[in-house]
């Protein structure tokens, strides 16, 4: 499995038989590596409805023939706008050709249009993915919660957490979530887009290798495999 990081929470995921874009947010995100006109996948997995998720969604399934996964209500939202789609919610798996996709609970809000009229969108959660015997956490945007002990059955090769503070956990959560969750690397996300989620992921890696963990941030357009 290999992941290339587009910035903020967006990541191309290869497996040796599809590729998944996670929460796509490449039009309006100065760090992204590409434009959304230039994603290619198979599936687009979003964790929740807000903008800096979902933007590119529609866009990029429609281009590519792709099928958005996500929760129940942003999947018939894309469903009802021409989109192939297939919708879960927390605790939910489902097999598909590539491999095991699983949603889990996060805790934040979930809406699109939230400037305008907001609609909301179910509930946000996490991802699960299981494929070529690897198992990956996008954590979405949440807060620390003790539940992700649960997630850390079977053990995570990687976790994608969020740094930024403000809307999500900072660093000082990230860093007892690493301590449930126990992953192989961590991967930072969403930070440094806005002043608002300003963070030095160097320093939580620093950080994180004294509690003995270890993570990798990754500049835009980076690739690792796990
Ligand atoms: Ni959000
Ligand atoms: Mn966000």
């Amino acid at each position: 499995m290999k992941l290339t990081y587009y910035g903020h929470s967006c990541f191309l995921v290869e497996t040796t038989t599809a590729r998944l874009i996670l929460d796509p947010f490449l039009t309006g995100n100065a760090a992204a590596p590409i434009a959304a006109a230039d994603a290619r996948c198979d599936y687009v997995l979003c964790s929740h409805g807000h903008e800096d998720h979902t933007g590119d969604a529609l866009a990029i399934a429609q281009a590519n023939d792709a099928t958005i996964v996500a929760n129940y209500e942003i999947a018939e939202y894309f469903a009802a706008r021409g989109a192939k789609t297939h919708g879960m919610n927390p605790g939910g798996a489902w097999t598909f050709p590539f491999g095991r996709v699983k949603l889990t609970p996060a805790i934040h809000t979930s809406s699109l249009n939230a400037g305008l009229t907001p609609l909301y969108m179910g509930v946000a959660c996490g991802l699960i993915i299981e494929a070529d015997g690897r198992r990956l956490y996008h954590a979405g945007d949440t807060a620390l919660f003790l539940d992700m002990q649960l997630i850390a059955r079977g053990g995570l090769d990687a976790a994608l957490l969020p740094i930024g503070d403000n809307v999500t956990m900072g660093p000082a959560d990230a860093l007892d979530a690493l301590d449930l969750l126990k992953p192989k690397v961590c991967v930072p996300m969403h930070y440094n887009t806005w002043e608002t989620i300003a963070q030095d992921p160097a320093a939580f890696a620093r950080a994180a290798t004294e509690r003995v963990h270890t993570v990798n941030p990754l500049k835009p357009g980076d690739t690792l495999a796990i």
